[in-house]
């Protein structure tokens, strides 16, 4: 048998349905691996209309006889972890004894979320609209190299040393720079111990697992979390979060060479959706305390649902941005897309697509690379007809509206990659596969 290692990766700007497909997929894989980001991910499955939130394990965990690996790209909160592990098991699952992790993931202690908060105070009124997770900041440390990491927590007396010193050093900016309360080294050891006897039994020599796999025949998937636009490399900087969130990663955050990645599935709402700030050309907006704003803006985010899944915080709604998409598919290598949401859009008379920029009286096909450049972009609509029908659980392409058709081959044009699986609804069995990623 030869097996398939498929990476999911969120296209847009995050929230695309991710979560909905690595779980429907996971039925044909032996483990999930998370492999970048951390508990800022919202990743939602809904199975026979129960739903489940998960945002640090991977969204494998509710299939019994899938593993599930955290890679050494993930920044681990053992707060986090703790709660989520404790809340999956209290629903009868097995957890702890499928859930695997890497020593070499970065610890997000604290300080970090001392640190990610004051920060966006100090940005006044330009903050990131980060998930106030202490992300930012628990990159900040693995690069300057004075991060403690999950596998710290096996000796305990050394791990008391580097706390100590590390705590110290951002004890001082917390307080001096940010003139912010400092964080208490007594309550952290003691939540350190107790996080110690959770992750230790659980780690794990990742990239020897994922290689003994697949010399085993066994199929894995790679789940990505954020999406394109929020990489810290190639997405709207500084509006990004603190990982590389593209197919890429997987490589580098599980512990797996680049050759051994066969498909990657770009998961792509029918529709844009942004959380936190930053540039959003095509972003109808619409602010739903008020009840004031765009009318389509309004219809996207009411129907779709679009508050987040880890803060609450309502989604900026937009029309479909193909630059942004056509960058997605050259920096990921997109084999296919997964097409998500379809449903949400089954009301309007008529559908806008962004087709290109105009920047100083240019026309651009791809989007530049700053936050800055970017806010002098206006989009380009192309306008179809909307189809006014029911799409959801919609069971074959024939049986799809031709308007729907019609914009979604549109879409696969635009972007230059087709559509392997369409999402009519966000419960499992309302998916079509259209062609299947493990063939
Ligand atoms: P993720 O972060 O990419 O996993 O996505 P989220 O879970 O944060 O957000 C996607 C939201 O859309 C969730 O509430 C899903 O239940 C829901 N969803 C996923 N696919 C579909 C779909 O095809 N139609 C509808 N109506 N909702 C969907
Ligand atoms: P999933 O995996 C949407 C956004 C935040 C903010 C920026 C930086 O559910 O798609 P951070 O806390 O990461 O430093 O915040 O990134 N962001 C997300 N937006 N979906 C997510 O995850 C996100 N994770 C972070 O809103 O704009
Ligand atoms: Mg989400």
């Amino acid at each position: 048998m030869t097996k398939r290692n498929i990476v999911v990766v969120g296209t847009q700007w995050g929230d695309e349905g991710k979560g909905k497909i690595v779980d429907l997929l996971t039925d044909r894989v032996a483990a999930v691996v998370r492999f970048q980001g951390g508990h800022n991910a919202g990743h939602t499955l809904v199975i026979d209309g129960k739903k489940t939130v998960l945002h640090l394990i991977p969204s494998g965990i509710l299939r019994e006889h899938v593993e599930c690996f955290i890679g050494n790209g993930v920044v681990l909160a053992p707060d986090a972890l703790e709660k989520e592990v404790t809340q999956l098991e209290s629903t009868g699952l097995k957890v702890k004894s499928r859930l695997k992790i890497s020593d070499a993931c970065p610890l997000i202690l604290d300080y970090h979320v001392a640190l990610d908060v004051a920060r966006e105070v100090a940005r006044g009124n330009k903050p990131i609209g980060t998930t106030g997770r202490g992300i930012g900041p628990a990159y900040e440390d693995k690069v300057a190299r004075r991060g403690l990491r999950a596998g710290d927590l096996r000796n305990m007396d050394s791990f008391k040393v580097k706390l100590a010193e590390t705590l110290a050093y951002h004890n001082y900016m917390i307080e001096h720079y940010y003139q912010a309360e400092p964080v208490s080294f007594d309550d952290l050891w003691e939540k350190c111990q107790r996080y110690s006897a959770l992750v230790v039994p659980m780690l794990a020599d990742i990239p020897n697992l994922i290689d003994l796999y697949n010399r085993d025949g066994k199929n894995l998937m790679f789940e990505g979390a954020q999406g394109t636009l929020l990489d810290i490399d190639q997405g709207t900087y500084p509006y990004v979060t603190s990982s590389n969130t593209t197919a890429g990663g997987a490589a580098s955050g599980a512990g797996i060479g680049p050759t051994q990645l066969d498909y990657v599935l770009g998961i792509t709402k029918a529709y844009a959706t942004r959380v936190g700030g930053g540039p959003f050309p095509t972003e109808l907006v619409y602010d739903c305390a008020s009840d004031v704003g765009d009318e389509v803006g309004k219809i996207l985010g009411t129907r779709g649902r679009e508050f987040g899944a880890t803060t609450g915080r309502q989604r900026r709604c937009g029309w479909f941005d193909a630059v942004a998409l056509r960058r997605s598919a050259q920096i990921n290598g997109l084999s296919g897309m997964c097409l998500t949401k379809l449903d949400v859009m089954d009301t309007l008379e008529e559908i806008k697509i962004c087709v290109s920029y105009s920047q100083n009286g240019n026309t651009l096909l791809l989007p530049p690379s700053s936050a800055d450049e970017y806010e002098t972009c206006l989009p380009n609509f192309i306008t179809m007809p909307g189809w006014n029908t029911s799409t959801v659980g919609t069971a074959s392409w024939d049986d799809l509206p031709e308007a729907a058709q019609n914009y979604i081959r549109f879409l696969e044009k635009e972007v230059g990659v087709s559509v392997s699986i369409l999402s009519t609804g966000p419960d499992r069995a309302e998916t079509l596969v259209l062609n299947d990623p493990f063939a």
